[in-house]
């Protein structure tokens, strides 16, 4: 399979919302045009955005948000379940991490992901997670 790899920040929205849909993020029953119209806006807001494609298709995603040394987390890793299993997260996830190679990397994740990331050398740390929801979703 001939992967290709991009770091543009301006992810097509459609393209984008689909990818959502697949993974069990983004509800078709539940968005409206101009959600869609505004998906790829927090991509475009963060510090780096890789993203894998096949041929013309978007299979995978990845955004980061970081102070560019110290700190960095990563957010939206999202493959095509068709695409799942090709290695394809890995690439994404290690495609960021090459960027600032000398940064925590953190990532806010579910019990069940968390074997992923730990099978890419994340470990688990004790700190407590505090949050104030976001009001948006
Ligand atoms: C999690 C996800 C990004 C993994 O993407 P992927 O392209 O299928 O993963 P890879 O093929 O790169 O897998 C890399 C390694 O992790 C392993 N792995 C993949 N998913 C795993 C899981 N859920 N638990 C444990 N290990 C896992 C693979 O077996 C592979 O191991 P290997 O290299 O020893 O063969 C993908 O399943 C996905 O998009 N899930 C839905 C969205 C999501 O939950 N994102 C992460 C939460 S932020």
């Amino acid at each position: 399979m001939n992967i290709t790899y991009k770091t543009d920040k301006a992810l097509p929205n459609e393209q984008l919302y689909d990818l959502f849909v697949s993974v069990g993020w983004a509800d078709k029953n539940n968005t409206t045009q101009s959600m869609i119209d505004n998906f790829n806006k927090n991509f475009i807001n963060s510090t780096i955005v890789i993203s894998a494609w096949v041929d013309e298709k978007l299979v995978g995603c990845v955004r980061v948000l970081s102070d560019k040394m110290f700190r960095s987390v990563i957010y939206d890793l999202a493959v095509l379940p068709e695409f799942h299993g090709n290695g394809i997260g890995r690439e994404l996830v290690r495609r960021c991490k090459e960027h600032y190679p000398d940064s925590e990397w953190l990532v806010q994740t579910t019990a069940d992901k968390a074997d992923f990331y730990k099978h890419i050398g994340f470990e688990v740390n004790n700190d407590v997670f505090l949050t104030v929801p976001c009001k948006l979703f």
